[in-house]
């Protein structure tokens, strides 16, 4: 590991065990992600009070689910799973059809509704914070995000430590703590959502490329951070005290 590197690691303990003790209840939204393993790593090893959970949207790859029963076997802790409604789903799969979200925009965040973001809202009911594992660098959607920030919309102080991370940190931190991943990513796929909506990327393309590929960079969210109109799903002003 770099200096740099343990410096950044040191950081995020440090951050962890603050969000722990003067933010709880606080809980880790995990999508089973290099990153979001990165910091699953710290809160166990270190037995921090911080829940994790995840949001099995239902049309997830056998792989990202795979990572639940590693997370068990390694650390003995067993997730939170989330899934949506199943009366919201069927509806949606009646109205328009199980893969409508290629059909438009407005059906791909209809989905994302359905199947992150309400489970998302539940999933988050009496926390006083969430953690995610957003970086900087992966889209031009998050090239301002801050490590503390307040969700506005939700009510809750939102912290994404590993946002000046780099991929290639993450990757040499799950490397030297041998962190359990996705096999996904060994197969090409940088950046893993639902199985129907992520495809590997190729060289030169960036690291998100493979998300909603068929839209434009600008729109790939899913309203787990980014409004249904595309406003930040947060605010660095509204701090409460
Ligand atoms: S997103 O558009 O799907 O949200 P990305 O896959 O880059 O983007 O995830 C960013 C962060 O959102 C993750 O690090 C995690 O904190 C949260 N997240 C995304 N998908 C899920 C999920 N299925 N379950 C829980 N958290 C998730
Ligand atoms: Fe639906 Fe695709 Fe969004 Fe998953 S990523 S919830 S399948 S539109």
């Amino acid at each position: 590991m770099t200096e740099t590197l343990k410096r950044k690691t040191s950081e995020l303990e440090r951050l962890l065990v603050r969000v722990a003790l003067e933010h709880a209840p606080a809980a880790l939204a995990s999508s089973l992600s290099a990153e979001d393993m990165v910091i699953t790593d710290v809160v166990l090893r270190h037995g921090l009070g911080i829940e994790i959970f995840t949001l099995d949207t239902q049309r997830l790859h056998a792989d990202t689910l795979n990572v639940i029963a590693a997370i068990r076997k390694r650390y003995g802790y067993d997730m939170r799973v989330f899934r949506p409604e199943p009366e919201a789903v069927t509806e949606y799969v009646v109205k328009f059809g199980r893969d409508a979200f290629y059909e438009s925009a407005e059906l791909r965040k209809r989905c994302c509704h359905i199947r992150k973001v309400e489970p998302l809202n539940r999933a988050l009911e009496g926390k006083e914070a969430w953690i995610t594992g957003q970086r900087r660098d992966q889209a031009v959607t998050r090239s301002e995000l801050e490590v503390q920030e307040y969700d506005a919309a939700r009510g809750k102080v939102k912290f994404n430590p590993l946002a000046d991370w780099s991929e290639d940190e993450v990757w040499t931190y799950v490397r030297a703590f041998d962190v359990p991943y996705n096999a996904l990513h060994d197969q090409g796929y940088r950046s893993i959502g639902c199985a129907p909506c992520t495809r590997p990327t190729v060289a030169g393309e960036d690291v998100r490329a493979g998300r909603w590929w068929w839209e434009q960079p600008e729109a790939r969210e899913c309203g787990l951070h980014v409004e249904p109109d595309g406003r930040l799903a947060r605010s660095k002003t509204e701090v409460p005290a």
